[in-house]
């Protein structure tokens, strides 16, 4: 969701929507006169439609970090968006007899990025409202003096985000996983400036995810803050990836925004002696297309190349693998070459929080990388742009997914237009991240007409916004008919990969046993996208007894799953659920203890006897990724 930049027509357009929304999901009445409301307005010029069309590569640009301490005030019931407590006003008295309810600078503090629930025990299980505050100098002339401009940025916030500038409403933003930004250009004043942000990470029906989520709802502003600063036509967005049909070849576009035709634009890649111009139509995008002697990228050799874009004054650098992705039947080729996917499921938790940092990201792709993975699926939702390039720079392949997650309200508008923002949010932002090989569009969504409609419109979203690689989704396994396993949905033509979850042998007992069951291909790659036990780390027991969380049971779970599933040949990959046990607070054994024990790994990164059978799996499969300086 994306807000405008004036009040005024914040007011207009939010209390209408917003409001009805508000009244529908029991969400918080919207605040009334004066204060800034949530609504999806137009986003910038030159985006499809209201589609949010961010600065590309901010790491790249001029930027000035925010994060750090924030001054923080804790709102548990949302009450500061109101215009009694009015906290967004952010306000100091001015008169010896003016009382204002709310304040900041005797605030405790929060550190940024980093969810909010881990920073203070009084906060553990608040589902709710947080204001951070940052108080920082800007040179506002000097912005002026040389017309550039001036965006705040944000990694993600999870979940709705409403964002003030000196006690004037700037934007909102909904969904907890992909990035945004608001521009401040004539908006700073020279020398000290406020950011007032409210985040609410109260679960709601009408949200994506909605009410039932299997994973801790970490709250706050979970991503780096910074302002990015471009000159005022600047290159907004571009697309540099290998041609799917020629391997020596690469084609996209960039765009300058805002757009102006006839432009001149250049691509570089210098280790290739590449320099290729061109000029901008009248939607400010320029077509490159250029062929070169690549190296291309895989898991084996993860050959990153600099290229530099540059256009009407501005330029931008980034790394950038190259190589293609492809299905053909019921294979999955990489480069031409089919893959064997040895995946695993990660949730973007470490240390019992949200990770945040590229050292919590590499932790978790060196284990995935330990268990012998090539592959893995960020479950349920994207991860920091900081964990993407760093599986580029690894070698590890990603499905990445939004989070349409099972009990979603595909019939509300409102919420069909959130999925389709956070899919072009996680697209732009990763779009020329060779990693990534598939865009996951839902998972165990139960099929009906405004789901298969919903869910089939944002598969062709993701072809029109990226038709380089795959689209995917995950469903709830099939169901048996006596020995027969056949899976069916009315999404499937809209795929080109099925991801099948079986919890045979967990949840339900087999039917039959795992080697006699009968698969029925669907005709197109399938993965099986999650299987997994719990067991609690170090608790031993008989392996057929399914109530008892020992590991021996665990590890018999995933004997069985592959004795069916390398009998398989339309089996493109599998991926256990899942690496690490994990925070859920629905999980309420005595031996889960707010955990979803599933992991190979206990959550301090302890490996389960399973780990050891998924590792031997994945060994005997195909040769070890290079390992060098991964934990023994
Ligand atoms: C589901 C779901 C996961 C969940 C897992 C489980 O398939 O996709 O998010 O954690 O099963 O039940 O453990």
């Amino acid at each position: 969701m994306r807000l405008a930049v004036s009040a005024s027509v914040l007011l207009a357009a939010g209390l209408g929507i917003g409001a009805a929304a508000a009244a529908q999901d029991g969400y918080r009445p919207l605040p009334s006169a004066g204060a800034p409301v949530l609504d999806a307005l137009p986003a910038e010029p030159g985006a499809q439609g209201d589609m949010p069309s961010l600065i590309a590569n901010v790491a790249g640009r001029q930027t000035h970090s925010l994060d750090g301490r924030w001054q923080a005030m804790v709102d548990a019931y949302g009450a500061g968006m109101g215009d009694w407590k009015a906290a967004w006003r952010d306000r100091t008295p001015t008169r010896r007899d003016e009382f204002l309810e709310y304040g900041f600078d005797d605030a405790v503090t929060l550190q940024v990025p980093g969810d909010f629930n881990t920073q203070q025990p009084a906060l553990h299980w608040l589902e709710g409202s947080v204001w951070y505050r940052k108080q920082f100098d800007f040179d506002a002339k000097r912005l002026r003096r040389d017309g550039r401009r001036v965006f705040v940025h944000f990694g993600a916030a999870n979940y709705r985000t409403d964002v003030f500038l000196n006690g004037e409403p700037i934007g909102s933003h909904e969904g907890g996983f992909t990035p945004f930004q608001f521009e401040l250009t004539g908006k700073l004043k020279q020398g000290g400036n406020r950011l007032l942000v409210h985040v609410d990470n109260r679960r709601r029906r009408d949200a994506v995810p909605a009410m039932g989520v299997d994973w801790f709802n970490y709250g706050g502003l979970t991503r780096s803050v910074r302002l990015v600063e471009v000159p005022a036509r600047h290159i907004r967005d571009y697309h540099l990836q290998l041609s799917p049909d020629d391997t020596q070849q690469v084609s996209g576009w960039v765009w300058l925004a805002p757009a102006r035709a006839d432009v001149p634009v250049k691509v570089e890649v210098p280790e290739l002696g590449v320099s290729f111009d061109a000029r901008t139509g009248a939607d400010g995008r320029a077509a490159v297309s250029f062929r070169a002697p690549l190296q291309l990228w895989s898991p084996e050799r993860s050959r990153l190349y600099r290229v530099r874009v540059s256009g009407a004054g501005d330029t931008v650098e980034d790394e950038i693998g190259f190589r293609s992705i492809a299905v053909q039947g019921e294979r999955i080729l990489l480069n031409g070459e089919p893959v064997q996917l040895r995946g695993v499921n990660l949730h973007e938790e470490i240390d019992g929080r949200r990770a945040t940092s590229e050292d919590d990201y590499r932790r978790l792709l060196e284990q995935a990388k330990a268990l012998g993975a090539n592959f893995v699926r960020t479950a349920h939702y994207p991860f920091g742009e900081t964990f993407v390039r760093l599986a580029d720079r690894m070698g590890i392949l990603l499905w990445e997914e939004i989070p349409v997650y099972q009990g979603i309200d595909f019939a509300n508008a409102g919420t069909r237009q959130r999925m389709q923002h956070m899919l072009a949010e996680m697209i732009g932002r990763d779009r020329n991240r060779a990693a990534v090989i598939m865009w996951g569009i839902a998972n165990e969504t139960a099929p009906g007409d405004a789901r298969n409609a919903a869910l089939s419109a944002l598969a062709a979203q993701a072809r029109v916004q990226d038709p380089t690689r795959l689209v995917a989704a995950a469903f709830y396994g099939p169901g048996f008919h006596g020995a027969r396993l056949e899976m069916r949905d009315p999404l499937f033509p809209a795929l080109d990969v099925i991801g099948a979850n079986i919890y045979y042998g967990w949840y339900v007992p087999w039917p039959v046993a795992p080697e006699e069951v009968e698969w029925i291909s669907p005709g197109k790659p399938l993965l099986v996208s999650e299987f997994g036990a719990e067991a609690r780390y170090g608790r031993h027991g008989a392996a057929d007894l399914a109530s008892d969380w020992n590991e021996e049971f665990q590890a018999e779970f995933y004997r069985r799953q592959f004795r069916m599933i390398e009998r398989l040949p339309f089996v493109q990959g599998t991926l256990p659920w899942v690496l690490a046990d994990f925070r859920s607070p629905v999980r309420m054994h005595p031996h889960q203890q707010g955990y979803n024990r599933k992991g190979l790994l206990s959550e301090s990164g302890e490996r389960k006897l399973a780990w050891h059978v998924v590792a031997d799996f994945y060994r005997s499969r195909a040769p070890m990724p290079n390992l060098e300086g991964v934990a023994p």
